[in-house]
């Protein structure tokens, strides 16, 4: 169960079955190596916080037409960003953010900060914002969270920790899995893993790449983790 050993076989699969989503970039880029614009990766990852991948595309494609830099976004009023936004819920994120990128524009020359400090002071990016867009857009090895990556996690290491007191276990066994030479594929082979493979209900663990490294199929059943804490 070692990690290069998971993390290698996570990477070729990615090489294989990556979804294609329209803020990936093409799977002939991703052989060579060229990594995805950070602006398009923030607008896709904080549409993605609460909206279900199918209906982002849409909303992502419109907005990085409509605004395809973060200068362009910040010149439009928050008005307009909030009537382009409506039908995705959770309106906050919009007006934060027209706040971040009139604050990356402002502050950071307009750039988003290839760090992840500095990534989550800026309006609508926390914890998991700020590490996926620091190793999708910026090849930083941050530990990227979600429910996906604590299912696929928690099966594959046996963790019977309960959700949430588990996730700081978890993360510490992603930060020692993780790929240290392409960790946003590593986040987003785990992502799509767990959106496709290791689902809640019924995983498909024929078509597992890992199915070798996982505990919980060894001895367990992966359907029972991630365990949670009682309501
Ligand atoms: N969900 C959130 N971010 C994602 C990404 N980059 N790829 C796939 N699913 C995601």
């Amino acid at each position: 169960n070692s990690s290069p050993d998971i993390s290698t076989k996570l990477l070729d699969w990615y090489d294989v079955h990556a979804r294609e989503l329209p803020w990936r970039v093409s799977p002939k880029d991703l052989a060579l190596g060229i990594l995805p614009d950070p602006y398009r990766v923030w607008m896709s990852e904080i549409m993605l916080q609460q909206t279900t991948v199918a209906t982002v595309k849409d909303y992502f494609s419109k907005f990085t037409a409509k605004w395809p830099n973060i200068a362009a976004l910040s010149s439009a009023s928050e008005d307009e960003v909030l009537r382009a936004w409506a039908g995705l819920g959770y309106y906050s994120r919009a007006r934060n953010l027209k706040k971040c990128a009139d604050m990356v524009v402002t502050s950071h020359d307009g750039h988003f900060p290839a760090d992840v400090q500095a990534l989550k002071a800026l309006p609508g990016i926390g914890d998991y914002t700020a590490a996926a867009i620091a190793s999708i857009a910026f090849d930083i090895p941050a530990a990227v969270m979600d429910g996906n990556v604590e299912r696929v996690f928690s099966r594959l290491f046996t963790i019977e920790t309960p959700l949430p007191a588990a996730k700081p276990i978890i993360k510490a066994k992603v930060a020692e899995t993780l790929s240290q030479t392409r960790p946003g594929d590593f986040a987003q082979a785990t992502m799509d893993l767990g959106a496709t493979i290791c689902t809640p209900k019924k995983p498909a663990c024929m078509h597992c790449p890992v199915r070798e490294n996982c505990k919980a199929l060894e001895k367990s059943d992966p359907e029972l983790f991630p365990y949670k804490l009682a309501k």
